[in-house]
């Protein structure tokens, strides 16, 4: 796709129909559950195929386990990959393990797009209406987890959705033809729409009170439970972003609260969002109309 602007993903045209997608992600366990911790770090590492329109079909692992790992933990990290991988339709090949200290697992993720759907940063349009598939809040309750100060069950609802493939939701803006979308990660929500707020040279207008956010996450903020990158997503992309003087601090800072394995944020032309949210609850895919790209530049928080 060109090296100038982030992509979320390798793009590499073998032919007028077809157009190869790479990528990868890996990282340290986000939960104590080897299972789980496989799992989300597999639907993480294949997000990025559909967050531009691909389909993903293989995949490798890439594992970093420590020497004295018992071999039922890695295995049960391995097996949790695996499993999301197969729901996805993706074929695990190989892969390479080294030894660390701390554990480390993710994907290699090969897929395939047609090089007239690929869905880009750059692809807003002024009037696109702004859609995220996932509930915010995943680095707070993870947080929550690490401090020994999580909900069980606000820890069990992040788990759910960060497991979640992002599949359905990158069919289904495939289908509808859309062009400006990526998933929300590591940078968090408005660091993510600052880089499609550039790269499509749009303002991208948020109202809060419509964003979805997981049960746990208000309280946790309450308390300054944020990971690190919360606060070095602040520092690097407040600059870009105009805030409504009401919301207050912790408000302010869940904006910033890097995601793991988030869903999808997509631009849906306005003439086509009641048809879109349709077919998004006939396939029981939840979506949260949470703003809209306008003339401008940066993010506005309304
Ligand atoms: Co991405
Ligand atoms: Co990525």
């Amino acid at each position: 796709m060109g090296l100038t602007s982030p992509d979320d993903a390798a793009i590499w045209r073998l032919s007028d129909e077809q157009a190869i997608v790479v990528t990868t992600d890996f990282f340290t366990p986000v939960v104590d559950t080897a299972y789980e911790y496989g799992a989300i770090a597999a639907a993480n590492s294949m997000s990025d195929v559909w967050a531009m329109g691909g389909k993903p079909f293989l995949a490798l692992n890439i594992a970093a386990l420590p020497d004295h790992l018992p071999s039922e933990i890695s295995s049960e990290i391995m097996r949790g990959g695996a499993e999301k991988a197969k729901e996805a339709g993706v074929v695990i090949a190989g892969g390479h393990t080294v030894k660390d200290k701390e554990p480390k697992y993710g994907l290699v993720v090969i897929g395939f797009v047609h090089p007239q759907q690929i869905i880009s940063k750059g692809g807003l349009k002024v009037g696109d209406v702004l859609v995220l598939t996932k509930p915010l809040g995943t680095g707070v309750t993870t947080t929550a987890l690490k401090q020994e100060k999580v909900e069980e069950a606000h820890l069990k609802e992040a788990i759910e959705w960060m497991s979640r493939l992002n599949k359905k939701a990158g069919e289904l803006a495939v289908e509808f033809n859309l062009k400006g979308g990526t998933d929300i990660t590591g940078f968090g929500l408005i660091g993510h729409a600052s880089e499609m707020s550039e790269a499509s040279d749009v303002c991208v207008q948020i109202e809060f009170a419509k964003l979805p956010f997981l049960s746990g996450a208000r309280a946790y903020a309450e308390k300054g439970i944020f990971p690190g990158g919360a606060f070095d997503n602040k520092k690097h992309f407040e600059g870009f972003v105009q805030f409504d003087e009401k919301l207050d601090e912790p408000a302010r800072m869940l904006t910033f609260d890097p995601q793991t394995s988030g869903g999808l944020l997509l631009g849906v032309p306005k003439e086509k969002l009641s048809d879109f949210k349709k077919k998004a609850e006939e396939t029981n895919q939840q979506v949260w109309v949470i703003g809209e790209a306008v003339a401008g530049k940066g993010i506005k928080l309304v």
